[in-house]
């Protein structure tokens, strides 16, 4: 199903899908940005299982968090295109703008990454290079699938959220898919089957990024409170 067709309850950008039975206003909300954009991709699938484990957690032991996928696909940014450099916090172009806005508005991120040549996507990296101070201490999780897990990829990202401060759990998931996981379509012939391999790790390292969503979003409201 395209990320845009889903009914929400507040629409906020293309590409932004709070997934119905979770949206949940009140809650802290989990981004999980889906960092692969080809045609024919198993991104999706992985993220829509990591908002599984999200979801799952929030029944678990959480009070409540809502995760909301991310789909940099869907999203459809353009190579950065901004006059100014993101530092200078211009955002003068309506896809820049609605792409901060998408980062702005929630509490925590999972960055679920493809392993490319032993790197993370390029469209990935383009997405972060738009933002600049969005990403500061923004409690973030690094998600990477690959046939030995996306380690490597994993490790190039962690290089560049940590310069850019983005509040990062000390541990990443590696999700291991191997051939006999794909079928003829070149799609996964049961995502959760596979995020289920590495549902310990995925568990920590959600858990940690909802927890600390949970507390920032606290802190947010009640400094919304004394300004009021
Ligand atoms: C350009 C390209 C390079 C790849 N390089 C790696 C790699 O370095 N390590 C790896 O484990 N898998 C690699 N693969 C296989 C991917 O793990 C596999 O195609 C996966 O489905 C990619 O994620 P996606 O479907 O979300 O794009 C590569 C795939 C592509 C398309």
């Amino acid at each position: 199903m395209s990320a845009l067709s889903q009914t929400t309850t507040a629409p906020p950008h293309a590409g932004v899908t709070d997934r119905p039975h979770d949206a949940d206003s009140d809650r802290p909300r989990i981004g999980i940005i889906v960092g692969s954009t080809r045609p024919v991709r198993i991104g999706r699938q992985i993220a829509d299982a990591v908002a599984d484990v999200v979801a799952d957690l929030t029944r678990d032991e959480f009070s409540g968090v809502t995760p909301v996928i991310l789909d940099l696909r869907e999203i459809a940014l353009p190579f950065l295109d901004e006059p100014a450099p993101p530092s200078s916090g211009e955002r003068t172009l309506p896809h820049s703008r609605a792409w901060s806005e998408a980062i702005s508005e929630v509490d925590g991120c999972v960055f679920v990454t493809a392993e490319y040549n032993g790197g993370y996507p390029a469209p990935l990296k383009n997405a972060i290079d738009f933002l600049k101070d969005e990403w500061a201490d923004l409690p973030g999780s690094i998600v990477s699938y690959g046939g030995a897990g996306g380690t490597s990829a994993a490790a190039q990202l962690r290089t560049v959220l940590t310069r850019l401060r983005v509040d990062l759990a000390e541990v990443d998931s590696a999700i291991r898919v191997r051939s006999r996981h794909y079928g003829e379509d070149r799609t996964l012939l049961n995502a959760a089957e596979v995020v289920a391999e590495s549902t310990a790790s995925l568990r920590s390292a959600v858990g940690w990024v909802s927890e600390r969503a949970q507390v920032r979003a606290e802190e947010r409201g009640s400094a919304h409170a004394q300004a009021d």
